[in-house]
């Protein structure tokens, strides 16, 4: 696991954007972002539409020039470098975008080969590269094949080859997966999960879909209006989300457990359980129910598979006498299980 004592590979500090249109209307996409990205994490940036999160992360290759603030990238600062020093330093930095931006008159083979050949790199070194890459994504057999002979997920699988091919220390990516159905995001992001792990690879992942950073990221910056309005572990956004907007991209997230119709009645509240892997939870409540004497009735449960562990939610209702409720929850909460009392009717 990451040890966030390590050093800090990719350091925003003050970064700010402002955009000035034609007609003069000025627009702050960035207000001050500061950021900490630890080398080999996975670290996702989620927002919605408007909130920010391309820009911020165009900065940290400077195909956007921040109005103010730094990036220092292995304590080098990034925004201070000339153009040449520049180019340099991008090379170690791969980009994929929601519509690939593959090079439509060149095969998959070609398309990998291009930064190579930017590079220079000799025509022996391109192909067993090449080979190399497209053997990784898994498209050995499309070498020859065109963008519109693609699928989607076929053509991210080759713009991730292309991005990964200089062997690059970062990959960003812009909604990589937004334009993919669910099953195809899935294969996507399990082939980023395993360039990270095998390449050790540092992946910045850019998207407005909670499920994104539930299945690959293991920390998160949550972005409103130019702000990062809460970051932390994936983990404890799901366990205790502080924002508001966190609330709501994980209330649009489906559950396995589903959603439960919530009764209303009056002396028999209702409560979310939040706690640690999947079996905590049930032996919690018999034991609670055999020292207290309550009725507890389980009206839904779910577990999110996090990348990094399992968050379990339980939702319950609870009948009894108000004393006897208020030492169920009490014993619950002893037990270290969040108790949050959603209906007290
Ligand atoms: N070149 C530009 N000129 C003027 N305004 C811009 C420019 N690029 C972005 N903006 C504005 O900056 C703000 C942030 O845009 P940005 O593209 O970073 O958002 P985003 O979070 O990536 O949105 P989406 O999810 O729709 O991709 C928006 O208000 C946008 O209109
Ligand atoms: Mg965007």
């Amino acid at each position: 696991m990451l040890d966030m004592g390590g050093t800090r590979m990719i350091q925003l500090r003050g970064i700010t954007k402002t955009y000035t249109s034609p007609d003069g209307t000025i627009v702050e996409a960035l207000r001050g972002i500061d950021l900490d990205i630890g080398d080999g994490e996975i670290f996702g940036i989620i927002g919605l539409s408007g909130a920010g999160k391309s820009t911020l992360l165009r900065t940290i290759n400077r195909l956007e020039e921040p109005t103010s603030g730094t990036v220092v990238i292995d304590g080098t600062e990034i925004t201070s470098l000339d153009e040449r020093s520049l180019r340099q330093a991008r090379r170690g930095m791969g980009m994929i975008f929601q519509h690939f931006n593959l090079l439509s008159s060149r095969d998959a083979a070609g398309n990998v080969a291009f930064p190579l050949e930017l590079e220079g790199k000799s025509t022996l070194q391109i192909a067993e590269r090449v080979k190399n890459m497209l053997s990784l994504v898994g498209l050995s057999d499309k070498a020859h094949s065109y963008p519109s002979q693609l699928s989607g997920g076929q053509k991210q699988r080759v713009a991730i080859a292309r991005a990964l091919a200089n062997e690059p220390k970062f990959l960003l990516c812009d909604e990589a997966t937004s334009a993919l159905d669910p099953k195809t995001t899935r294969s996507i992001l399990s082939l980023l999960a395993e360039v990270n792990k095998t390449l050790g690879v540092t992946i910045i992942v850019v998207t407005h879909e909670m499920n994104v950073i539930r299945e690959i990221c293991s920390r998160v910056a949550i972005l409103e209006n130019g702000r990062v309005v809460e970051q932390g572990s994936v983990r404890d956004l799901f366990f205790n989300p502080r924002s508001r907007t966190a609330r709501e991209f994980l209330a649009k997230l489906p559950r396995t457990g589903g959603e439960a119709d919530l009764p209303h009645e009056a002396g028999k509240p209702v409560a979310v359980l939040s706690f640690d892997g999947e079996n905590a939870g049930l032996p919690l409540i018999s034991q609670t129910v055999k020292a207290t004497g309550v009725d507890i009735n389980i009206l839904a449960g779910a577990i999110d598979n996090l990348y990094v562990s399992r968050v379990g939610t339980l939702t319950v209702q609870f009948e009894g006498a108000p004393e006897v409720i208020a030492a169920s929850l009490e014993m619950i909460r002893q037990a270290g299980v969040k108790a949050e009392v959603i209906w007290n009717g």
